[in-house]
């Protein structure tokens, strides 16, 4: 599947996958990311489907990117009057994709064959998240990390969301990268690890059907936080429960350190391509949202490199396709809830 594949065409082939069920982040609401633009259309592409996002009064909205009149795609059009207006022949959509003017014949009114393709739409953590397939028993986003929900509404916390992160990996891959726990002293070496520190203690795993958790990861890190210098002892708890986002949570043990609530919220955009953000709710001690988004900016540019050149880009999960240690107990979980929930996109 490729971007030129017509979003209708494209939502045809994904329809029978379990991944179109879930809510998956989609894009940043603009003027919740430093680079957004201050706009009421985007554009998103979401397992290989173009989608448009459009707000209206009612809130975020989301349809497949193809106008029903002649295909143009919508994400170039505008919002007038509550309306979701096409750039080519100004038909106009209102926020149940109900087409409510033709503009070169004004006084028809348009039979609900006209209408979008609208899929879910909703909005958490200053993203607009999207499920593609209806499934009114899939969870909502805010329900997957309540560690992080929480800490989003908390009061005293400092929250930023990162830029969006083009990335030409898997989805999986990308994930399994930010639950994996020995690479600190080599990709991340002087920042949040060291060659002399590179042994992982024996960590707990906790799994169910819905979540891995690894407690008590132990590691030594030069730098750990935006501000802070002289090295500390961090334990973190890793956290999976979604197929394409995961969190972690850092306590340093030395007194006053800062506890930190990171998720990563990765969108297949294709199945080697993802898009990828982090939410970031820190202690607000001493250090800005600029200082924050710059530190995990220098640290995901460290692991960008090195998840673009992993072969095949599409994760494995047949056992046997990649050897494995002890110290990857959390990889080996992920990889097994993607088994047990029969996610096809981005893996082989
Ligand atoms: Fe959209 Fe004609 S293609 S109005
Ligand atoms: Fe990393």
């Amino acid at each position: 599947m490729t971007h030129s594949t017509s979003p209708q065409a494209a939502y045809q082939t994904i329809q029978s996958l379990p991944e179109a069920r879930w809510w998956l982040p989609a894009a940043a609401m603009p003027g919740s990311a430093p680079t957004a633009l201050k706009t009421s259309v985007l554009k998103a592409c979401v397992l290989g489907v173009d989608l448009v996002l459009w707000r209206t009064q009612q809130g975020w909205q989301a349809a497949l990117d193809q106008c029903p009149h002649r295909g143009a795609a919508l994400s170039a059009g505008c919002v007038i009057d509550q309306t979701l207006q096409c750039p080519y022949h100004g038909w106009r959509f209102d926020s149940q994709g109900v087409c409510t003017h033709i503009a070169a014949l004004p006084a028809f009114t348009p039979p609900a064959s006209h209408g979008l393709s609208t899929v879910g739409a909703q909005v958490f953590g200053g993203m607009i998240w999207v499920q593609l397939c209806a499934d009114a028993s899939a969870l909502a986003p805010r329900a997957f990390y309540p560690a992080h929900t929480a800490a989003l509404q908390a009061t005293g916390v400092l929250h930023a969301l990162t830029q969006t992160y083009e990335v030409q990996t898997s989805a999986p891959r990308a994930v399994e990268n930010f639950l994996d726990v020995s690479h600190f002293g080599t990709v991340h070496a002087g920042w949040l690890g060291d060659a002399a520190h590179m042994a992982v203690p024996p960590y707990t795993l906790e799994t169910t059907a819905q979540r891995a958790r690894a407690l008590g990861v132990r590691t030594w890190q030069p730098q750990s936080q935006a501000t802070l210098k002289g090295g500390a002892w961090v334990d973190y708890v890793y956290e999976v429960a979604h197929p394409y986002c995961a969190q972690l949570s850092k306590l340093p043990s030395r007194a006053g350190g800062l506890e930190e609530s990171i998720a990563m919220w990765v969108c297949p955009v294709s199945p080697a391509a993802c898009r990828v953000w982090f939410s970031l709710c820190m202690a607000d001690i001493g250090q800005t949202a600029a200082d924050v988004l710059a530190f995990q900016h220098t640290i995901f540019m460290q692991d960008k490199p090195v998840l673009e050149s992993q072969r095949p880009a599409l994760l494995p999960l047949d056992s046997s396709a990649e050897k494995h240690s002890a110290a990857d107990r959390m990889s080996a979980a992920y990889r097994a809830m993607l088994k047990a929930w029969r996610m096809t996109y981005g893996v082989c």
